[in-house]
């Protein structure tokens, strides 16, 4: 009998802007992808950051995931190989012709399950599927956690955010309760981590005591400058060998999702390993 293997569908989502989403899942891509697993990154924001950062020069606007929801695509014609290992880009698509064009559609269920099956036509061709959510919990939002089977919640480490986790955290439960019942937390994600900060540990100390241990990650995203160069199509530090050691501290987050995953141990990176001294 052949078994036929799904991608895991994992969202990155959280209702606040500028906590690290887009960065979790471009480098999180790129270090599963450097470990030999095939990664499909579908960018369902339309600020298209992950286009910028992916696709090089003259392909502005490329078509994408809405033109496909739109009925104007199909899914398997907006892939695009990217320059980085392992991974391919579904871009967020044309911009909306009118204010709110794209939310109408997506309110709508047959639109929404036509969209879910060509990715579940797609899944068998990948082992992940990360999606890169935009801010809010608009029906985009609320679309891409119904699509995946867990999601990762970047938590940004600053002062303000201990004052307001609490409220974070209910806003987490109620949008996955409403988007997808059964959906998994992967892993609360803390980013932007400053080891000098007393704050850091203090926000920690509080996520890491109020989830359970399985949904937290236990190995923090520190802050760092290389983090913003990521985003730029020239001088990438992806692309750099060795890596910036900074950026390996998403390699751990891989690691740990592979283990949970797949029961992999390892703990040095199985292919293209960087030449740090
Ligand atoms: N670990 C980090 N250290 C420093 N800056 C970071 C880090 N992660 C993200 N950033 C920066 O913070 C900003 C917001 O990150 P981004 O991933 O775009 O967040 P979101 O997708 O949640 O809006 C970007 O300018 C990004 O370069
Ligand atoms: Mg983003």
């Amino acid at each position: 009998m052949n078994v036929i293997l799904m991608a895991k569908i994992i969202a990155v989502a959280n209702r606040k802007g500028g906590v690290g989403k887009t960065t979790t899942a471009l480098c999180l891509a790129h270090f599963l992808g450097r470990r030999n697993r095939s990664v499909l990154l579908i960018d369902f924001d339309p600020q298209n950051a992950l286009s910028a950062a992916l696709l090089v020069g003259g392909q502005k606007d490329p078509s994408g995931a809405m033109d496909v929801v739109r009925g104007a695509a199909n899914l398997i014609d907006v892939i695009i190989r990217t320059r980085l290992t392992n991974i391919d880009l579904i871009p967020y698509g044309r911009p909306e012709s009118r204010l709110g064009e794209d939310e109408a559609l997506l309110g709508m269920r047959d639109k929404r399950v036509a969209f879910a099956d060509s990715v579940s036509r797609l899944s068998t061709r990948y082992q992940y599927i990360l999606i890169d959510c935009p801010p809010g919990s608009s029906a985009v939002v609320q679309f891409s956690l119904y699509l995946a089977e867990s999601v990762i919640v970047p938590l940004q480490c600053q002062p303000l955010a201990l004052r307001i986790m609490p409220r974070i955290l209910t806003d987490i439960k109620q949008l996955i309760e409403t988007a997808n019942p059964s959906l998994k937390v992967e892993g609360v994600l803390l980013t932007m981590y400053d080891f000098w900060e007393p704050i850091s540990q203090a926000i920690a100390a509080e996520v890491w005591s109020f989830f359970p241990r399985k949904s937290t990650f236990h190995a923090v995203i520190r802050r760092s400058p290389v983090f913003e160069r990521i985003f730029s199509s020239d001088e990438n530090p992806l692309l750099e060998d060795p890596l910036p050691e900074e950026l390996l501290d998403y390699d751990v987050i891989a690691q740990l999702i592979l283990t949970k995953e797949e029961g992999e141990h390892s703990t040095e990176p199985t292919s293209a390993p960087s030449k740090r001294k």
